[in-house]
């Protein structure tokens, strides 16, 4: 049987070649193709830098790290969301501040932003979740007007534009993940933080790096700066000065060989992305009674990471049998990530604030939601596998 995974990463001899090339040179420490693949990424989100670590999540705690807020920092994030996009707030003391989504968008209902704001606020922490987007501009609109940064997470779609533009045009810190199932994957796993200002750029570099001032020399062997540092009145190697309490998120260097790799491959697997999201949105459009179809921004172009659908309240069927009936014909799904993270069991008791309305589209997604995929290692027949099995669960009503 025909089997048609919700996600998985595609590589060919490319891939291998670039990777065996950094194993033969015996280059495996943090060199040449980390570099290339930080400034292309960058490039692809109109930032200046970029700052290659070993996954989105780490990206967005090394965020929070630059922006350096104080503990008690109110961080508005919509409630439907990623589990470490929620973490690191929580990790670093400051309270999340939950807003819900827009129906069939599934991203952060912009209506529901200033209401929340108050003197606490210090910034704005928005998921493209999915690979969909609300209105950048407006968000970077609030954020100017209301003095927050405004970090992009955008872990789920890599190189998607709002009116014209990277979405990266728009935010003060982007970030995006290289994990297996997104469309470019660094070898299974990696992430980025992007930015324009040099000084975080620097303080990310160290943070990833065990908090060391030497991750900042480009010539780290080189004595004449080494051999210049001192701690105290100790002269003392700078390879061993370390100027933070940092992380080790370093990146790998075959991994980022393997993005690099891929990345020649970006505009077909968009391409592919794209037909098979569009070609399920016009199957699915026959059964708009059943369910609330995806839906994306005019002004966004994007390469949506899964096809997600809503089931109506009214539908004569259950998520759970529906689920059932895809995965025996093996057709993978998966709900929409955590649902209401409040009632996640990591969650439920972290400190937070939220509004005095309903999330209603949240609890909607998380009762009634599912994905399916259409990434780009599905081929047609993928696809009609899909609507096949769809076909004859509905038929069966
Ligand atoms: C919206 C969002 N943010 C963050 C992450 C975390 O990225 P990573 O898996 O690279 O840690 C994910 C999942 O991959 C995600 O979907």
């Amino acid at each position: 049987m025909l089997r048609v995974p919700y996600g998985q990463a595609v590589h060919g001899e490319e891939e291998k070649k670039r990777v065996v090339q950094v194993l033969d040179e015996h280059r495996t420490i943090m060199g040449k193709e980390i570099r290339e693949f930080e400034e292309r990424v960058a490039k692809i989100y109109n930032k200046k830098f970029g700052v290659m670590v070993n996954s989105g999540s780490s990206a967005i705690l090394l965020a929070l790290e630059l922006l350096d807020l104080p503990e008690g920092s109110e961080i508005i994030t919509p409630l439907l969301t990623f589990a470490t996009t929620v973490g690191p707030i929580v990790m670093k003391k400051h309270i999340p501040v939950f807003a819900d989504v827009e129906e069939g968008t599934y991203n952060i209902n912009v209506d529901q932003i200033e209401d929340l704001i108050t003197k606490k606020t210090k910034a704005l922490i928005i998921p493209l979740l999915l690979g969909n987007a609300s209105n950048l501009i407006r968000i970077r609109d609030i954020a100017k007007k209301h003095n927050l940064y405004f970090i992009e997470d955008s872990c789920d779609t890599l190189g998607a534009t709002y009116k014209g533009k990277p979405t990266g045009t728009y935010s003060d810190i982007s970030i995006t993940s290289f994990y297996g199932s997104h469309i470019i994957t660094a070898g299974g796993g990696g992430g980025i933080l992007m930015m324009n200002r040099s000084d975080w750029r620097d303080r990310a570099r160290v943070l990833r790096g065990w908090g060391r001032s030497s991750s900042l020399f480009s010539e780290s062997e080189d004595i004449n700066i080494r051999f210049k540092g001192k701690l105290g009145s100790i002269p003392y190697d700078a390879k061993f000065i370390f100027d933070e309490i940092g992380y080790n998120f370093l990146p790998m260097e075959i991994g980022a060989a393997f993005g690099n790799a891929q990345l020649k491959r970006l505009p077909s697997f968009r391409k592919i992305r794209e037909r098979n999201f569009a070609d399920l949105y016009s199957f699915f459009k026959k059964y708009e009674q059943f369910f609330i179809l995806p839906k994306q921004h005019p002004q966004l172009r994007t390469q949506w990471l899964a096809f997600p659908l809503t089931l109506r309240e009214k539908a004569p069927f259950q998520r759970l049998q529906l689920a059932e009936y895809l995965e025996k014909a093996n057709v993978q799904t998966r709900p929409i990530f955590t649902g209401n993270i409040l009632k996640q069991p990591g969650f439920a008791h972290i400190k937070h604030r939220k509004m005095k309305n309903d999330y209603k589209i949240t609890e909607a997604v998380m009762r009634r939601g599912i994905v399916v995929g259409c990434h780009h290692g599905l081929e047609k027949k993928h696809i009609n596998r899909i609507k096949d099995v769809f076909g004859a669960f509905l038929r069966k009503l």
